[in-house]
C-alpha cells in the first residue's frame, strides 16, 4: 500500500523585511545576505499572528475543500510554543472545526518534529488505512536583533494531509536516522529568540546529513544518482547548497554548477523570499519544487532531508504521483507571496519589540492585516482567537 503525502499548503505572513533593508541598518554589504547566505526576505508575523493562527492558515483551504472530514489525528510540530501545557493544535483543532474524535498533540524537536509527525502519521494511515492525519508545521524564526542569526528569521507553516493513496507524494518505507546531543542551537524557556553558535550548528547539520545517508543507503540500497531532486531543511539557501556538495564529494559524485541548478534551485524558492520557517522549511521547500518547478516530476524520486538542532537528522525520500500537479494550491501561494506587505526597518523593530504577550486585554493591532484567523487577547491567562472567515 502507498502511504504518503496527499495534500500540501503552505501559508506565510503578509509582512516581510527585504534583507537590503536589515543590510543597511546592521552596515554591511547587502551581498552577504543576498548571495553570501542566499536570502533575499525574511517573513515576519503581525503581532497578532501566532503558530496557532499561522498553522490553521495553512491548513484553512484543506478545510474549505472538505478535505478534514476524515481527519482523526492531528499532529502538530513546532518550536514556538505558546503553552508548557495545552497542545498548540488544539487551538488549531477547534478553529478549524474538527471533529472530537481526532488525537490531537504536538511534537518538539527544533526543525526536525515535522518530519517525526510525517513518521508517525504513516505509521498511524498503515494501521488504519481508511483513516487521514493531518500534520501542521507551524513555526517562527526569531534571534536578537544584530545577531549573526538575525538575517535568517523567517515565519511560516506548511499542512500536510497524510493517507493511503496519496495523491502528491509516496513515502518510501526506508529512512535513515541520526541523534546526537549537542547544543548548537537552542532556545531555554525563559528566552524568546533562540540562542545559537552558528558556525558550529552548519558543521553539525552536515555531519548528520552524512549519518543518515548512510543508514539509508545501508537500507535502501540506492545511490546519490538514483535521485531526480533533493529537498533539504533550509534555515537559509546556501546552506542546503552547502550540504548537497558535501554529500556528494561524500559519495564521489561529480555535479556541476548546472547540476546543483537542476537538483536544488526550485525547492529554494519559496524559502529565499520566507526565511527560515524551522520545523516546516523543508516542507516549504518541497511545496517551491511541486509548485514552481516546470518539468513534469510524475514518477520521480525526490530525497529529503531534514534537521533540528540539538540534534536529529532524517534522511527519506518519495516518489512524485500522476496527477500532483491537479491538487497543488501553487495560484493561491503565488498571490499570497506577490502580495504581502514590505516593513520599514522601524516597523520591524517595533513589531519584534512587542514580546510576548501577556494577560489582560485586547490584541488589536488594526494597522496590521492578518489572515484568516487572528489573536485576540489573553484573558484570565487563557488565549483567545477568532475566526475572520
Ligand atoms: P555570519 O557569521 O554573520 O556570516 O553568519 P559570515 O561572515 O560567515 O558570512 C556568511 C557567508 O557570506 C560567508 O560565506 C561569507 O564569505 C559570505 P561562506 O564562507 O559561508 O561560504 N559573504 C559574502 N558573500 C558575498 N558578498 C559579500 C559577503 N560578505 C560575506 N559582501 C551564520 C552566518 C549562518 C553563522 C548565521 O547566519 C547564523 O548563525 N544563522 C543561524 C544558525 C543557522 O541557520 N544554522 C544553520 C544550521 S543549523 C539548522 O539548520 C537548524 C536551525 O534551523 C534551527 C532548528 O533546528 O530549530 C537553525
Amino acid at each position: 500500500m502507498k502511504i504518503g503525502i496527499d495534500r500540501i499548503s503552505f501559508y506565510t505572513s503578509h509582512y516581510f523585511v527585504d534583507l537590503k533593508t536589515l543590510a543597511e541598518a546592521r552596515k554591511v554589504d547587502a551581498d552577504k545576505y543576498y548571495v553570501g547566505i542566499g536570502q533575499e526576505k525574511m517573513g515576519i508575523p503581525a503581532p497578532d499572528e501566532d503558530v496557532v493562527t499561522l498553522g490553521a492558515s495553512a491548513a484553512y483551504p484543506l478545510m474549505k475543500e472538505g478535505e478534514l472530514e476524515e481527519v482523526e489525528l492531528l499532529l502538530f510540530a513546532t518550536e514556538t510554543g505558546i503553552d508548557q501545557s495545552k497542545a498548540a493544535g488544539v487551538y488549531v483543532h477547534g478553529l478549524l472545526e474538527l471533529g472530537p474524535r481526532c488525537r490531537t498533540v504536538e511534537l518538539k524537536q527544533a526543525c526536525y518534529s515535522g518530519t517525526a509527525a510525517i513518521q508517525m502519521a504513516l505509521g498511524f494511515v498503515a494501521r488504519n488505512p481508511a483513516k487521514k492525519a493531518l500534520v501542521i508545521t507551524s513555526d517562527v524564526a526569531r534571534y536578537e536583533l544584530g545577531s549573526p542569526g538575525e538575517a535568517t528569521q523567517g515565519c511560516g507553516s506548511v499542512a500536510m494531509l497524510i493517507s493511503a493513496d496519496p495523491r502528491i507524494l509516496a513515502i518510501d518505507p526506508e529512512a535513515g536516522y541520526y541523534t546526537e546531543d549537542v547544543m548548537d542551537f537552542w532556545r531555554p524557556n525563559y528566552r524568546s529568540e533562540a540562542l545559537v553558535d552558528g558556525k558550529y550548528s552548519t558543521m553539525v547539520y552536515i555531519h548528520a546529513l552524512i549519518e543518515s545517508w548512510k543508514q539509508y543507503a545501508e537500507e535502501s540500497g540506492r545511490e546519490l544518482t538514483d535521485f531526480d531532486r533533493f529537498c533539504y531543511h533550509i534555515p537559509f539557501t546556501k546552506m542546503a547548497e552547502k550540504a548537497h556538495q558535501k554529500l556528494c564529494r561524500k559519495c564521489r559524485v561529480k555535479t556541476s554548477r548546472e547540476d546543483m541548478q537542476h537538483l536544488l534551485e526550485e525547492s529554494l524558492r519559496y524559502s529565499r523570499i520566507t526565511g527560515n520557517c524551522y520545523s516546516g522549511s523543508m516542507y516549504v521547500g518541497l511545496t517551491s519544487l511541486l509548485e514552481t518547478g516546470e518539468e513534469d516530476l510524475t514518477g520521480k524520486r525526490i530525497g529529503l532531508y531534514s534537521y533540528g538542532s540539538g540534534c536529529v537528522g532524517e534522511f527519506y525520500s518519495g516518489v512524485v504521483q500522476p496527477g500532483y500537479r491537479d491538487v497543488l494550491f501553487g495560484d493561491q501561494h503565488a498571490k499570497m507571496l506577490a502580495e504581502r506587505t514590505e516593513l520599514t526597518y522601524q516597523q520591524y523593530e517595533d513589531i519584534f519589540h512587542y514580546g510576548v504577550p501577556t494577560d489582560g486585554g485586547d490584541y488589536i493591532f488594526p494597522q496590521y492585516k492578518t489572515g484568516p484567523f487572528r489573536f485576540s487577547g489573553i484573558s484570565q491567562h487563557k488565549r483567545e482567537y477568532e475566526s475572520l472567515v
